[in-house]
């Protein structure tokens, strides 16, 4: 727990400059507020970072849809990555070339994959059935998302390899139909997506030396796709996703595929928290302060519904007061829907003179925050609101009503 007066995260500097009161007083509470200086800034950085690498970067959508902040990444040069038919509309709605769109859906009938294959886009199929329609009509950009027998993540939900994951298809079953059905070069891609929250590049190496022994080693693919998953430091005491690491290891790969194989691969990376976790603040408002039993509780004016995360996967997100207190308290902080899984998991510092009506900033909440929210409990979904980086204040399009656009059309 800390205070707006000594949060030192350099990453998320952007919320010491923002008047946060006049922010609450001008579009109410709870609101999310989107720093598009921190976004660019980490869009930014991967690219460069790969820039002498032959290396595409799509940004997976599902970790924040709102259309401003697609267009901030997508003018990085990053294509996108959706995992339902409804993000890839969206999707469109912001790139000019569908090659810049890819599809992994682990549920897709052949209706939504008819239509996939229409609008030209990159498909990973995640089945057998997925890759035989695909075969079958031809489609000319087919990947195959693997499942390596093994996944990470900051969670069990957000693991998705291995024993009771349902993505992919197994690595030794398409070894197995390799060699029988020997489909060279109508399958461009192989992919793997290993989780959400991985934070060491230690498990991407162990994938791609295990792509390469069973399959790579005696047949090339154009495109190599190692997912996301890239970590987010939510703790002051995290530390950042080693991509100098991966890249290093990346370039040896593709030096030793270019030996055997006389090419060097694309290789496409899939970050979507990484970018945008730290660009996101939800701001909200006391409610009420009550102790019970030798417990307090600071409950708040948003909840569960609106950030579900810590009821979800339990995880840690800084909570800030703005008071400039020297005397604290401990205390629970609470959400306000009718769940007792709606308590942020560990008790925390808040300020002795907290009262009701003063502003919480929930940080780090830019990543599968608004796009996970709900109106359980009838609550409204909250505003969302785009910082500029000229300063200058917007209020985004209500996601509902922009889908609801795209679908008209
Ligand atoms: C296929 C795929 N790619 C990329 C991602 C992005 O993951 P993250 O936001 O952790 O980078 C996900 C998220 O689960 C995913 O399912």
């Amino acid at each position: 727990m800390c205070f707006m007066n000594e949060y030192a995260s350099s990453g998320t500097e952007w919320i010491r400059n923002v008047d946060w009161k006049e922010l609450a007083r001008d579009y109410g509470t709870p609101i999310y507020v989107y720093s598009e200086e921190f976004i660019t800034k980490r869009a930014r950085t991967l690219k460069d970072l790969f820039r002498e690498l032959n290396v595409d970067l799509y940004y997976a959508m599902k970790a924040n849809t709102n259309p401003e902040i697609l267009r901030i990444i997508s003018n990085e040069g990053y294509g996108l990555e959706g995992v339902s038919i409804y993000e890839v509309k969206i999707g469109l709605s912001i790139v000019q070339d569908n090659r810049k769109i890819m599809l992994t859906s682990c549920c897709l009938d052949d209706e939504t994959l008819l239509e996939a294959i229409r609008l030209g886009i990159k498909i990973n199929a995640d089945s057998w059935n997925q890759l035989s329609f695909l075969l079958a009509n031809n489609h000319e950009d087919i990947g195959v998302r693997i499942d390596l027998g093994f996944g990470a993540g900051h969670h069990a939900y957000t693991t998705t390899g291995g024993w009771q994951s349902k993505f992919g298809i197994g690595i030794d079953e398409f070894v197995h139909f390799l060699e029988k059905e020997s489909p060279s070069g109508k399958i461009r891609r192989l992919h793997f997506h290993l989780g959400s929250g991985i934070s060491s590049p230690e498990i991407y190496i162990k994938a791609l030396d295990g792509l390469w022994q069973k399959i790579l080693k005696y047949r090339a693919f154009a495109e190599i796709d190692i997912g996301g998953g890239f970590s987010y430091p939510y703790r002051k005491e995290d530390k950042e996703f080693d991509f100098y690491d991966l890249k290093k290891n990346l370039e040896a790969f593709a030096s030793n595929y270019e030996k055997v194989h006389g090419f060097s691969p694309r290789i496409i990376l899939e970050p979507g928290r990484w970018i945008v976790a730290g660009g996101g603040v939800l701001v909200a408002k006391v409610t009420d302060i009550k102790t019970k039993s030798g417990q307090t509780f600071v409950t708040l004016n948003t909840g569960m519904q609106h950030l579900i995360r810590p009821a979800l996967y339990r995880s840690y997100h800084e909570v800030l007061f703005l008071q400039k207190d020297t005397d604290f308290m401990k205390a629970f902080i609470a959400g306000n829907s009718c769940e007792n899984a709606d308590v942020m998991p560990f008790e925390r510092t808040v300020p002795a003179s907290l009262k009701r009506g003063d502003l919480a900033l929930v940080l780090d909440v830019g990543a599968y925050g608004y796009v996970m929210s709900s109106n359980y409990n009838s609550y409204p979904r909250p505003r969302e609101i785009i910082i500029r980086k000229n300063g200058k204040i917007e209020e985004t399009i209500s996601f509902d009503k922009y889908l609801l656009e795209i679908l008209r059309k």
